[in-house]
């Protein structure tokens, strides 16, 4: 077995004796000794999950499809990685940048990068939006520790170079509501920001316009009330709502997992 392959059997094997040798799996924090199955999850995340782009030794030098995004993705909505969207969503998204030369496309929330990577992967010329503060913002449990959005943004930046996307992609920090798009700049508008029905709504407010007629609106987590996010149940509302303010204007061409794909129609 070449090296690297014994050192992550070790590693493996260690982190699951030291799982599979706690005594509890209760919900309840437990005495010393005890580990609940978030923990569980948190020590499996921090040893196997790719949570940042810190080792751009593992970011493929050459993308030719699909199949070499997966380093992006986790499992499982419990452990995702450094793409926040569900495979099924990522898979339509890529498809539909595939299906268009060279679009320009707006993403309102990066992250940790993830989409940004794979929209730009896909053939998309990206202009991402997020805001100039901590990965707390998110209230999401990386594991991996606290991280500023300038760190994120740097590793995100030298593993798009190391891809050959480096130029693809213009990440702006700031607010995607102080933002003023020139009516029909954009191919794709993606807008995964923030999940308050307002600010989503005001989101939508602001980016609409700037979709060409014949481009994509897509809206992340309105399709689906089973979503883990506070808030999404409202978002299905707002969906509703716009389509029906914006009659003649936005159809609904497909959905693909909580992501909504509308066209601009005039
Ligand atoms: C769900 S995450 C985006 C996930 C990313 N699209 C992915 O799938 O990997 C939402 C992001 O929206 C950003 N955000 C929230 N409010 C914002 C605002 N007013 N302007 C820009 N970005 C904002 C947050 O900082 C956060 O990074």
């Amino acid at each position: 077995m070449p090296g690297h392959m014994k050192a992550t059997a070790l590693g493996a094997r260690s982190v699951f004796q030291s799982l599979f040798s706690r005594r509890s799996v209760s919900d309840q924090p437990g005495p010393t000794g005890e580990c609940t199955p978030f923990q569980a999850a948190k020590i499996v995340r921090r040893h196997f999950v790719r949570t940042r782009f810190f080792d751009t030794a593992d970011v493929p030098d050459e993308i030719s499809g699909f199949e070499d995004l997966t380093f992006l993705f986790g499992t499982s909505q419990a452990n995702y990685a450094l793409c926040l969207l569900g495979l099924e969503e990522a898979a339509y998204l890529y498809r539909l940048v595939r299906s268009m030369a060279s679009p320009r496309i707006a993403e309102i929330g990066r992250f940790k990068g993830g989409t940004t990577f794979l929209l730009a992967a896909a053939g998309g010329l990206v202009t991402s939006i997020d805001l100039p503060v901590s990965d707390g913002r998110d209230a999401v449990d990386t594991g991996a520790g606290s991280i500023d959005g300038e760190r994120l943004d740097a590793l995100l930046r030298s593993a798009l170079q190391r891809a050959g996307l480096g130029d693809r992609v213009n990440l702006i920090q700031g607010d995607s509501r102080a933002q003023a798009p020139e009516p029909q700049s954009f191919d794709i508008v993606f807008i995964d920001g923030d999940h308050s029905y307002a600010n989503a709504k005001a989101d939508i407010g602001a980016w609409h316009d700037a979709v060409r007629v014949g481009g994509a609106l897509l809206i992340h987590d309105v399709e689906r009330a089973d979503v883990m996010i506070k808030g999404v149940p409202e978002l299905r509302r707002l969906l509703d709502e716009f389509l029906a303010e914006q009659q003649g204007r936005y159809e609904k061409v497909a959905s693909a997992g909580s992501v909504a794909h509308l066209r601009r129609l005039g």
